[in-house]
């Protein structure tokens, strides 16, 4: 049985398998509809989500399985003090595989050590989400045609956001990557992934300003400033607003640079850049439909 705790759990040949069969899936639908049937997913959410708990369901449904779960910690019995080790273990008598996401850094990977089914880590605290990974990387593998060969511009908070964290350790992994991380000193990249790319030889840059590095990117990867993750709403106040991409800023940029957002923006990306067809981050969106497809099925081994 896996799991899929980190996006290093799968080896890169086994990340282009599940993007083929992502591919596969996004051509020929109906091939899949009925492959979960009798199946049952589980999505175990402690903190709010929009995309990864929706995506998850509609992937499921999309395969002709079916979901329960919770969407807040407070309808489950976690207010009553139940641990995340005991809760999958009675989700593992109800579902065939779960996804969780919780506002604990490691608690899916506990949940993972006690549980009888496949555990998805849709997001923990402020260090990983995979799933939001294997989106990004399916997005750019399609659009761009190679995961190797670029340089990624990573803009916003680079400390708090999971998504950031996790896409970098999944990109260490090709060819002549090169990151430029454009923060507030505030919101800076953390030291250990600078270690990490330092003793790994891989270039990167730090940079305070957006419109300096614009005509560098292959991609830029925006990112909200994370609120919950704050200790103090003065500090979130004074940087939420720090970075703005707007029409004049993208055109700065080379004509096949490619703006990703995990998404939800707040007033990171004006919505004038929406119509930009650089901007791919609603079809980002449906990629993470399809390659959650091809994860559930995977991780149920039913292809
Ligand atoms: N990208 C992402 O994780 O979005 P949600 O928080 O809405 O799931």
């Amino acid at each position: 049985m896996r799991h899929l705790l980190r996006p290093l759990d799968f080896t890169t040949d086994e990340l282009e398998r599940l993007f083929d069969l992502a591919g596969d899936i996004e051509k020929n639908p109906s091939k899949y509809a009925h492959m979960c049937n009798g199946k049952i997913l589980a999505t175990c959410f402690y903190e709010p989500s929009t995309r990864t708990r929706l995506s998850f369901e509609s992937a499921m449904y999309g395969l002709g399985g079916q979901v329960l779960g919770f969407s807040d910690a407070g309808s489950s019995s976690a207010t009553k003090g139940e641990s995340v080790s005991d809760t999958i273990r009675m989700i593992s008598c109800y579902a065939d595989i779960c996804a969780m996401r919780h506002p604990k850094e490691g608690a899916p990977m506990v949940a993972a050590t006690k549980a009888s089914i496949p555990v998805i880590n849709a997001g923990d605290g402020g260090h990983q989400h995979p799933t939001q990974t294997l989106t990004d990387l399916l997005t750019i593998r399609s659009l761009k045609g190679r995961l190797n060969n670029f340089t990624i511009g990573l803009c916003g908070d680079l400390k708090f956001g999971r998504t950031v964290h996790s896409l970098i350790n999944a990109l260490v992994r090709y060819d002549n990557v090169k990151f430029i991380f454009i923060s507030p000193e505030e919101l800076k990249i953390p030291e250990y992934v600078k270690e990490m790319l330092i003793e790994m030889d891989i270039p990167f840059k730090e940079v305070i300003r957006l419109e300096e590095v614009m005509p560098e990117l292959d991609l830029l990867y925006m990112t909200r400033v994370q609120r919950e993750r704050f200790f103090n709403e003065e500090d979130y106040v004074r940087l939420k607003d720090f970075y703005i991409l707007n029409k004049e800023k993208m055109e700065l940029a080379r004509k096949d640079m490619l703006v990703l957002h995990p998404l939800p923006r707040v007033n990171e990306i004006s919505v004038e850049v929406d119509e930009d067809e650089r901007a791919v981050y609603f079809k980002q969106v449906q990629y993470g439909v399809y390659v959650r497809m091809a994860l559930i099925l995977t991780l149920l081994e039913l292809v």
